[in-house]
């Protein structure tokens, strides 16, 4: 191990040890932060602290971060004094699951307070957004604290065809926890593995096409794509209003539930996507799906084309066995599956999804730049300009900004784009949705993010859980997959697979 990285371990070391009053904040939990609240061994000042501290120690490593927020320890201390007084029945979101905890947000969900919110370009250093994002607001009435920004593939990955793969301006390289030279993926990289190294309990990714499935299955955590609209998208910087969702990553299955119960619902501002999805949200919120016995029963398809690992392979014999585990918790594993033209749909350069997106990212990012209270850049075209003026910072020479260029020329929803978009709606509707109607499949199941572009293109929920790890220690992850709504037997599913699997490992921090 180079030294620099020697150092830096033993400094993980040292702040592990570290905690308040004994109680242990590294891998803490949701629940387990509550009860240090209520018994009087933690605070929220104490919580935030802890993440600074561990931001500090380790950022400089995994670039995970990109602003910490000034305002929060401020935020902590009203929190903390809410819950003095919530005795006297004043204030209602004391003692609610994210009632003073820190929340890292992906840097393309928009803050109105001192952070920038920039997709990790420089191009929006300084812009100010009108308000809150949606699901900022949601996360702020639960009580929640900004802790700051995560790292993110710049532009969530539509800048280039290179990719930036955990990479921005702003933020630098982020690195997998558990293997440093390992690809951490993206676009929710920064989130992703400030949920697996501890440096917050609780964080937001936002998905239009594997950004939130990649990171979490390759970081080893969990995180939810929920289905389209389920969540808010106003304030957050878009690629596509058809596919984009925001949803949670934290180290479990219980986590991310209770951070969806809090930001799911209608939002006027996102009002169509978002009133359509409300008629799947349970009464009684998500947690009562958190069932040890959520397997049994269930149907799980195995479609074909996704476990390609060859024998004698640590993922080829892990998933087989994790397969037969739903098996033995009573699931019924339908094998040999085929999803209708599922090559076209895999193939996002050519199944319409660009021609799609292209136009699509144009329009929407023009009007979210437009819906801005200040910012250096306005339209799609001015960011182009100032990526070819800052060519050094920005990359331009081993990433270009081939995607923004083609966006660019587009002109507007046409027939061309039509045509794209009732393709892909086809491709859904005979590929994944009618492969679940006719085998009744509560899910498909498949690794890390494999099946991301069959949820994509029909708007629908995937989970992704830690489920192994490789030959040289990287993780990998295990995803569940259904039609739109299905977040409840999803939750069962992968809460029952969590529970009896056990699988997820604090980060090695190997080279
Ligand atoms: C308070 O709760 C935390 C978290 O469960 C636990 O670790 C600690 O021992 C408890 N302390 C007291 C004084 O009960
Ligand atoms: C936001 O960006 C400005 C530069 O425009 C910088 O001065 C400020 O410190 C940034 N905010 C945070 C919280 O880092
Ligand atoms: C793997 O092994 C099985 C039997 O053990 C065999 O049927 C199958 O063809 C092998 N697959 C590959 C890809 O080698
Ligand atoms: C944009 O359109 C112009 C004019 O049709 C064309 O010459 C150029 O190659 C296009 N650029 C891209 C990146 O598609
Ligand atoms: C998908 O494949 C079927 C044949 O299996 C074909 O009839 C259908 O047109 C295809 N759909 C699309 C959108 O390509």
């Amino acid at each position: 191990m180079p030294r620099p990285l020697l150092a830096v371990a033993a400094m993980v070391l040292v702040l592990a040890a570290a905690g308040a009053h004994g109680f242990e904040i590294e891998e803490a939990t949701l629940a387990s932060i509550q009860l240090g609240f209520n018994n009087g061994s933690l605070t929220s000042v104490e919580l935030v602290r802890f993440y600074l501290d561990r931001i500090r120690g380790l950022n400089p490593l995994l670039r995970a971060v990109i602003e910490v927020n000034p305002d929060a320890l401020r935020q902590a201390a009203r929190a903390d004094a809410e819950r003095r007084s919530s005795s006297s029945g004043k204030c209602v979101t004391a003692g609610g699951p994210l009632h003073g905890v820190p929340v890292l947000l992906k840097d393309n969900i928009a803050t109105r307070d001192a952070l920038n919110t920039t997709a990790g370009s420089f191009a929006l250093l300084g812009s100010v957004a009108r308000r809150d994002a949606g699901v900022v607001r949601r996360l702020r009435r639960a009580g929640a604290v900004v802790l700051g920004k995560a790292n993110m593939d710049e532009w969530a990955n539509f800048r280039s065809l290179a990719g930036t793969d955990g990479w921005s301006a702003r933020g630098g390289q982020a690195r997998n926890p558990y293997v440093l030279s390992a690809s951490p993926c993206g676009s929710s990289t920064g989130s992703a593995i400030a949920a697996a190294a501890s440096m917050a309990a609780v964080t937001l990714g936002t998905e239009t096409d594997g950004s939130i499935l990649c990171p979490a299955s390759l970081n080893s955590v969990v995180g939810i794509k929920p289905t389209l609209g389920l969540t808010s998208r106003a304030g957050v910087v878009p690629i596509t209003p058809r596919q984009d969702t925001v949803g949670p990553i934290c180290r479990t299955v219980t986590d991310v539930v209770h951070v969806l119960d809090a930001i799911v619902g209608y939002d006027a501002l996102d009002a169509a996507a978002t009133s359509t999805a409300s008629k799947y949200i349970p009464d009684g919120g998500y947690t009562q799906f958190l069932k040890k016995d959520g397997l049994n029963g269930k149907r799980i398809g195995i479609p074909n084309g996704f476990f390609n690992y060859a024998n004698g392979t640590v993922q080829h014999t892990v998933y087989q066995q994790h397969i037969d585990t739903m098996r033995k918790q009573g699931a019924i594993v339908v094998e040999d599956l085929d999803i209708a033209n599922l090559s076209v749909i895999l193939d996002s350069l050519n199944n319409g999804q660009e021609i799609a997106l292209a136009a699509e990212f144009k329009l929407s990012l023009n009007a979210y730049l437009s819906g801005l209270s200040y910012s250096p850049v306005r339209t799609l075209a001015e960011i182009i300009a100032f990526n070819d003026a800052h060519p050094v910072e920005e990359k331009m020479k081993e990433i270009g900004q081939i995607i923004f260029l083609v966006a660019e020329n587009t002109t507007g929803i046409g027939a061309v784009e039509r045509a794209a978009v009732s393709q892909l709606n086809k491709l859904s509707a005979d590929g994944l949705e009618k492969l679940m109607r006719e085998h009744k499949l509560d899910a498909i199941v498949t690794p890390n993010s494999a099946a991301s572009p069959v949820l994509a293109i029909g708007g629908m929920p995937g989970i992704t859980v830690p489920a192994g790890y490789g030959a040289m220690g990287v993780p990998f992850g295990l995803s569940f997959g259904g039609l739109k709504g299905y977040e409840p037997r999803l939750i069962e599913m992968s809460y029952a697979f969590e529970q009896v699997t056990t699988v997820r490992k604090t980060p090695t921090f190997l080279p």
